[in-house]
């Protein structure tokens, strides 16, 4: 993440979420710049209170009033009691984004009283820094706007933008719920391994080292999926059977389908209630 240009920032709710963002923005004013910070959360992390001191950033100033970027990052339940109390950060010129899975940017401009609002959906590797978000912009966001909101929300991964709101539903179906479809994975070829008589934690263990080692494969090689396995399956050979079984008509992508399309139903539903 390049150096900050010294933006006044309010952050409300400061877990697993909001920590790993003020970690990553920590060693953004390490390489220069400057921050302004005021946290509104029960238990800050002493940690991260040292270590913005020790970067000269501004912690909790006296009277922060509007600033340039408000972020909501408490659980989406804890919304309706946290945002009457946010109002007082946002002015004409702030920008809200929120990472709280769910809540719309109609709800968020209305209960913030905000025309600058980013919505975001991170998903669970943001907690190491490897997770993907992908954000959507209300029309009154300025390009600039957005690229300061990307740059704020690097320390979580990769930021993916999306045109349209519709498609946040899709977005949670895919990389918001995904890692769970991943660790299902391993779980169920540690479960097929030990059906075949390896001992419960060697199984594990191969599958789980399996499925971090092949995604971080495609991470550093930045080869497609589709290449890498053809590249560890030979004609013939033990792969192509499993593969063939994997590819059938009632295989892994039919499943997906219908487990992707499921939980993307389920994020409409929730968003009508
Ligand atoms: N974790 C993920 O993988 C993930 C993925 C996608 C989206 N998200 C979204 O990210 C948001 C945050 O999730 P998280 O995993 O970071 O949750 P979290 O670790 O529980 O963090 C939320 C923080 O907000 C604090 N808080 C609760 N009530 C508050 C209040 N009234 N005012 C200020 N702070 C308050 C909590 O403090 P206490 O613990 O003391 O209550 C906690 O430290 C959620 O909205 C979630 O939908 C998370």
């Amino acid at each position: 993440m390049s150096e900050l240009d010294a933006p006044s920032i309010a952050l409300i709710g400061a877990g697993a979420m909001g920590g790993a963002l003020v970690r990553g923005w920590i060693e953004a004013v390490r390489k220069g710049g400057g921050l302004t910070l005021t946290v509104v959360e029960p238990n800050f992390d002493p940690e991260l209170e040292r270590a913005l001191d020790a970067v000269g950033a501004v912690l909790n100033p006296p009277d922060p009033g509007p600033v340039d970027v408000l972020v909501l990052a408490v659980k989406p339940q804890a919304f309706a009691t946290v945002a009457a109390g946010a109002r007082r950060f946002v002015g004409p010129e702030t920008c809200v984004l929120s990472v709280m899975a769910g809540v719309t940017i109609e709800t968020l401009a209305r209960e913030l009283g905000a025309g600058r609002v980013i919505r975001s959906m991170p998903n669970t590797p943001a907690r190491i820094g490897r997770g993907v978000t992908a954000y959507v912009a209300s029309p009154a966001c300025s390009a600039q706007d957005k690229a300061l909101i990307a740059q704020l929300l690097e320390p979580l991964g990769t930021v993916e933008p999306i045109p349209a709101e519709r498609l946040m539903d899709v977005v949670t179906a895919v990389s918001g719920s995904g890692p769970a479809y991943v660790f299902m994975l391993a779980e169920v070829l540690a479960a097929a391994a030990e059906q075949e008589g390896l001992d419960k934690e060697t199984a594990m263990r191969l599958a789980s080292r399996t499925v971090a080692g092949a995604g971080a494969l495609m991470l550093e090689t930045g080869d497609t999926p589709s290449t890498l396995r053809k590249q560890v399956t030979s004609p013939g050979g033990t792969t192509e059977a499993a593969l063939d079984v994997l590819g059938a008509a009632d295989g892994l992508g039919p499943l997906l389908r219908r487990a992707v399309s499921a939980a993307a139903q389920r994020s409409r539903d929730l968003g009508k209630g």
